[in-house]
């Protein structure tokens, strides 16, 4: 890889994994842009590909992500497992489901929940007694050790509301909050994506323009980053593993060996960087999908450049 940036960047991101065991969840909130499918991978599987992955790879850090992951009745062991070997474990999570009690070492766990805005807004999204529900848990984490963190949907109608969200959040956890935003996803993503799920206008959930995008990029961490390098090895529910959790071209699958995995990952990202799409930033693992956002983001298209 001739990028520095790039090649140093791929490094760290090799030390971290993202597993997403199922799909299934406890809430059906009216935005969410996940499939509600059948997969579940067993606690042994996941075991058995971090397993297979250490022996090639240092690894650091797990990324659990759903579906709801608190529904899994083995997901507590797999996580008390995991930190037993001493890896970071961050969890995201719809917040409403409590098994903080039986997790070992808090320390050792970064619980990320999400918040979509101030309460009437999340519980418009999520259902009616969800915020007060995530934020007691909130709150109970901090008390119990655990590393925390916020994801918060972004949408027409609560962009302008950031400001009083980040300030009553703060009264509420008694400290500021890290909080990543996450445009609500395009209909550009939502249309190419295998599982994505909800296409049309949802009403009090207006999509943002590409101008608003760009704003809160530039002012908010956000996922995706305005300099991307969101990449990481990502194993989805249905055994399917791609280039980072928004994949939608496979770099294998569960039972491939995890080098052949970290070379597919490198070669997506050696186009990137030979084709030069945007070269300040840390590159993108989906040349032609790029989140939904290639036009946000000023990226040529790979048409344009061969
Ligand atoms: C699919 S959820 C799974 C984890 C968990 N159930 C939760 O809600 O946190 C993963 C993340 O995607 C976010 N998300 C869901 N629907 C979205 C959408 N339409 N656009 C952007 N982010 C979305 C959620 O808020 C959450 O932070
Ligand atoms: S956003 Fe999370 S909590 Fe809401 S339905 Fe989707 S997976 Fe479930
Ligand atoms: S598609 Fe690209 S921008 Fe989106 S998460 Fe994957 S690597 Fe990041």
């Amino acid at each position: 890889m001739e990028n520095k940036k790039i090649s140093q960047h791929l490094e760290n991101t090799l030390k971290h994994l993202y597993i997403n065991p199922l799909e299934k969840c406890n809430l059906a909130c009216k935005i969410c842009y996940t499939k509600k499918t059948k997969f579940v991978l067993s606690k042994e599987a996941i075991l058995d590909f971090v397993d297979r992955y250490q022996k090639v790879q240092k690894l650091e850090s797990i990324t659990f992500c759903g579906g709801e992951v608190f529904l899994l009745a083995d997901f507590v062991e797999l996580i008390n497992e995991l930190t037993a070997k001493n890896i970071f474990i961050q969890i995201i999570s719809n917040g409403t489901i409590d098994r903080l009690a039986e997790i070992k070492e808090p320390n050792m766990v970064n619980l990320i929940i999400s918040l979509d805005g101030l309460k009437d807004y999340h519980d418009q999204n999520r259902g009616i007694g969800n915020f007060a529900k995530s934020t007691d848990l909130l709150k109970k984490a901090i008390v119990l050790g655990f590393h925390t963190e916020i994801f918060s949907i972004v949408t027409k109608e609560n962009l302008e509301q950031i400001p009083q969200f980040e300030e009553a959040l703060a009264t509420i956890c008694g400290k500021k909050m890290e909080i990543t935003y996450h445009p609500r996803k395009p209909r550009t993503y939502l249309k190419a994506h295998p599982i994505s799920n909800i296409l049309g206008t949802v009403k009090g959930f207006e999509f943002l323009s590409s101008q608003e995008i760009n704003g809160l990029m530039k002012t908010k961490q956000t996922f995706p980053p305005q300099n991307l390098g969101c990449y990481q090895i990502s194993l989805m529910s249905n055994g399917q593993v791609y280039g980072c959790c928004e994949g939608i071209t496979p770099l294998g699958s569960i039972t491939t060996d995890s080098e052949e995995l970290i070379n597919n990952l490198k070669n997506r990202l050696a186009i990137w960087d030979h084709k030069n799409y945007n070269n300040k930033c840390l590159g993108c693992v989906e040349k032609d999908f790029v989140c939904g956002l290639t036009d946000n983001l000023k990226i040529k298209k790979y048409e344009n450049n061969s």
